[in-house]
């Protein structure tokens, strides 16, 4: 992203997006068991946002690169799904309302990554949560642009982003003692952007589910969010120690404080001057596994717009960083405030309009469009 680019939209978007409806009946407070999924999941017809755009109900008949299914799941390293929009080349601050799920495996009723768009990915779960990371060529999912944004079960008005967005995992232990397949996630966070993603999936039977996997940290990014150490090229599960709640570090003093980012978009996050720098909890027992084993039911999917089938050969050499397990300090994270300027490129996609506001990043286009909806709503 330019430097120019980011302030002139977080300019833009300063003044107008904080709307002030706040749904009744926000999505993060819906309990809704596998197997009581509705139609649509979004009950306010009043937002002035707009409704939900597309279903929770998922099955064989929806399952197709046209599918607008926003129900979603994490549950492997070989099976988990992102949020991208339904329209091609829309960029995610454009599209944040709208996201519909991309998952690497059948079954779901969604529709499927491209082959070798994944590059790489660690998969760390916890005793509260699971995390995903990793990084991928964005653009095969029709991910416009460069930057990126967070999708998650709050958003500006409480209906999530996307609106009606679900996140189910079969990961969870099995609650009540019953071996139910899939749990519900009421409290998750994505980020999603410069060719980066990482996700955060709460257990909310967990420690703090509300603060492991906060919402309001939504123009820090992945390494804030949810620090992981990716290593490129490279593909691995492991066990790790819950990371503190987002916001929250052990200063100098050995005490623990919590940092709030800027409350207005206009005033840019001096990275250089954060009183923190987030590190990833440790992890362990971390295995690996070959992306060409992982991600068979996507072997023969095309990226978005390509008129052929995706390549075919190593889907694990395929477009993947050159591997870097001989460098085990070497992740990747590009553009992490730790190793750089965030404005330097690359991995990681900070800020949306999550919880109040359109992603920075966003196109003018979506500034005036997000202008607009305020004014109607005024
Ligand atoms: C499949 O999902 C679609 C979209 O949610 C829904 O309209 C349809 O009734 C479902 N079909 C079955 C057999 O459940
Ligand atoms: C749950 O799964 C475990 C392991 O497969 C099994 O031993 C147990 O009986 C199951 N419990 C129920 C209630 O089905």
């Amino acid at each position: 992203m330019s430097a120019t680019l980011l302030s002139l939209t977080l300019l833009a978007t300063s003044a107008v997006v904080r709307a002030d409806y706040f749904s009744t009946n926000p999505l993060v407070n819906k309990d809704v068991p596998y197997d009581k999924i509705p139609y649509q999941v979004m009950t306010d017809r009043d937002d002035p946002r707009g409704f939900q755009t597309g279903y929770n109900q998922c099955n064989s008949t929806t399952e197709n690169q046209q599918s607008m299914c926003q129900t979603m799941f994490v549950n492997h390293i070989d099976d988990f799904c992102l949020w991208a929009p339904a329209v091609a080349g829309q960029t995610i601050a454009e599209s944040e309302g709208e996201e519909v799920a991309w998952c690497s495996k059948k079954g779901h009723g969604t529709r499927l990554i491209p082959n070798g768009a994944i590059t790489s990915v660690q998969f760390v779960q916890t005793k509260s949560y699971i995390q995903i990371a990793g990084t991928f060529n964005q653009a095969m999912l029709g991910i416009g642009g460069t930057d990126g944004g967070e999708l998650d079960s709050g958003g500006q008005d409480g209906e999530g982003n996307p609106m009606g967005g679900l996140v189910y995992t079969n990961s969870f232990p099995a609650a009540n003692g019953n071996n139910a397949t899939f749990i519900q996630a009421r409290h998750w966070s994505f980020f999603i952007g410069n060719n980066y993603f990482c996700g955060k999936v709460c257990d909310q039977t967990g420690s703090n589910p509300q603060g492991l996997c906060n919402n309001i940290y939504d123009r820090l990014g992945c390494d804030y969010n949810a620090p992981a150490n990716v290593q490129a090229g490279t593909f691995e599960v492991c066990k790790g120690d819950d990371m503190m709640p987002v916001g929250t570090y052990v200063g100098a003093d050995g005490a623990t404080s919590t940092y709030h980012q800027p409350p207005s978009e206009s005033d840019p996050i001096d990275y250089a001057h954060l009183p923190y720098t987030p590190t990833p909890a440790p992890t362990s027992s971390c295995t690996p596994y070959a992306s060409a084993a992982i991600f068979t039911d996507i072997a023969n999917v095309a990226a978005v717009g390509s008129a052929s089938a995706a390549p075919t050969g190593s889907p694990s050499g395929s477009g993947a960083p050159s591997g870097s397990k001989s460098n085990p300090t070497g992740s990747v994270k590009p553009g992490s405030p730790t190793t750089g300027s965030p404005s330097s490129g690359a991995s990681k996609p900070a800020g949306s309009g999550s919880s109040g506001a359109l992603a920075f990043g966003a196109s003018v286009g979506a500034v005036m469009a997000g202008f607009a909806v305020v004014v109607a709503a005024l």
